[in-house]
């Protein structure tokens, strides 16, 4: 049985059950390239500092290198008896170059290096979502600026409420998603603070340098209260709420590609290699994709729920607790990434129907609105102007027509200013395009949505 790092004071080995039961070694061994660089550039500061020696220093950078390989080409063994992954790295570098290794941890506690470890694995994988997040903004941006012309119903309550056009609904997503590429953004910004050199709670009474490591590891400046350092993980929270408010917006656009793709409505089709068939029924072509990322947005949720819940009884500084910081994340980030990654050509390979999407986009009275405006520009107060309208809707729902079927004669049951240039406001195209006020959907102002969405993403390009 090997002796723990911490085995000093214990007289009894631990037991078999517990060992299993504390390590994170298993899980956290994702954090070994940040574990790695976090001890260099730690073990480079504490030698200018002059608290070890030069060739401690050198014998420490050349013994993590070799970790470093033996990680990488899966030569290294990962054992539940080490605990983590900082006793696990320490205790193979101490193999390597004996005494040195044993010098690395000076100044320094647990507590500050998965602080700083964690923060830096955050940053480097959220700067990878918003890769995958401008990936998917430039998909429906490249997919709305094909197709300015086909209209579609908009809904309330899914039931039709007034025509728009299909880029203007797909831009829509563009916005919401566009924030949380600026969420993410503000989120690395407030981690960006090096929490290494807060040692276990206090500080240290070496004469470290937190300025010099901060800047060695990439953060703006060293935290400012080491309590604060190693006890919050308000960070990896952040983080998971803009990862669940990423993920709602991916579910409410899945759901509409799902709707939108049954044979009741008909407006999109989805790629073939992005769906699957029915072992039993051959004419199915089930859109599993957006379904599965609509599914796990569940667990996105839970991750935030989870992370929430674990910290939010905890005493200052470390608890042990903490130690279920990390699955959550991992699991919020994969699911996250993966969803990205299929968003984007999916969007990018889905078919229009434009046909059906424009017989629908004229059913259901969606013009009912611009005959009431045109009643308002003919001089009556809107309310007037409202229930006018509904009795002509009532009676062309009695009568099976549509607005613009009613001839003028029947126009004038309900009101006399109703004249012939009446029909060139309530088709389709007109509602459409006369919506014209900034953010609206006519195609005018699309196109301004739409060169404002270019010039963001040359920006973040
Ligand atoms: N594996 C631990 C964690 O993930 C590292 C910190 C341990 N610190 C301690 N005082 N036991 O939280």
């Amino acid at each position: 049985m090997s002796e723990k790092m911490w085995s000093g004071r214990f007289t009894l080995p631990t037991d078999k059950f517990v060992e299993e039961f504390n390590a994170s070694v298993h899980f956290d061994n994702r954090f070994y390239k940040y574990d790695i660089k976090g001890s260099i550039a730690h073990a480079k500061m504490l030698a200018k500092q002059k608290i070890i020696s030069d060739k401690d220093r050198d014998d420490i950078i050349s013994g993590l290198e070799q970790v470093l390989t033996e990680i990488e080409s899966g030569r290294f063994q990962w054992k539940t008896e080490d605990e983590d992954i900082h006793m696990a790295i320490e205790k193979r570098l101490t193999e390597i170059v004996g005494d040195a290794g044993k010098r690395l941890h000076t100044a320094r506690s647990r507590n500050d290096q998965v602080a700083v470890d964690f923060r830096m694995y955050m940053k480097s994988e959220i700067i990878e979502i918003q890769a995958l997040l401008a990936e998917l903004l430039k998909a429906i941006t490249e997919k709305a600026d094909m197709d300015k012309e086909t209209m579609m119903p908009g809904f309330t309550h899914l039931q039709t409420a007034q025509p728009i056009l299909f880029a203007h609904w797909l831009m829509a997503y563009f916005q919401m998603l566009k924030r949380d590429f600026t969420r993410f953004e503000d989120c690395l910004h407030r981690m960006d603070y090096c929490p290494l050199g807060a040692g276990a709670l206090a500080g240290t009474t070496f004469d470290i340098d937190r300025h010099f490591t901060a800047k060695e590891l990439g953060f703006k400046a060293p935290t400012e209260n080491s309590l604060d350092s190693v006890s919050d993980r308000d960070f990896a929270i952040e983080f998971l709420s803009a990862a669940s408010i990423c993920q709602m917006h991916m579910s409410r656009f899945s759901e509409e590609l799902i709707i939108y793709s049954t044979s009741e409505f008909d407006f999109i089709e989805l790629s073939d290699d992005f769906c699957t068939g029915s072992s039993i029924m051959p004419q199915k072509k089930n859109p599993d994709m957006p379904e599965l990322i609509r599914g796990k947005t569940g667990r996105v949720y839970g991750s935030l729920i989870s992370m929430l819940t674990t910290m939010k009884g905890l005493p200052l500084a470390y608890n042990k607790d903490m130690q279920e910081d990390k699955e959550p994340v991992f699991d919020a980030l994969d699911t996250l990434k993966a969803s990205l990654k299929i968003f984007a050509p999916m969007v990018g390979k889905m078919k229009l129907k434009p046909a059906k999407m424009e017989k629908s986009a004229g059913a259901g009275y969606s013009t009912a609105t611009d005959l009431a405006d045109y009643l308002v520009r003919k001089g009556l107060p809107f309310r007037q102007c409202h229930h006018i309208v509904g009795s002509a809707v009532a009676y062309a729902i009695e009568k099976g027509a549509d607005l613009s079927e009613l001839s003028l004669d029947e126009f004038s049951k309900f009101t006399d200013v109703i004249t012939e240039d009446i029909y060139q406001f309530i088709t389709v195209r007109a509602s459409v395009n006369s919506r014209s006020a900034y953010g609206g959907t006519a195609k005018s102002s699309v196109v301004e949505q739409l060169n404002s969405a270019k010039k963001f993403l040359n920006e973040i390009y």
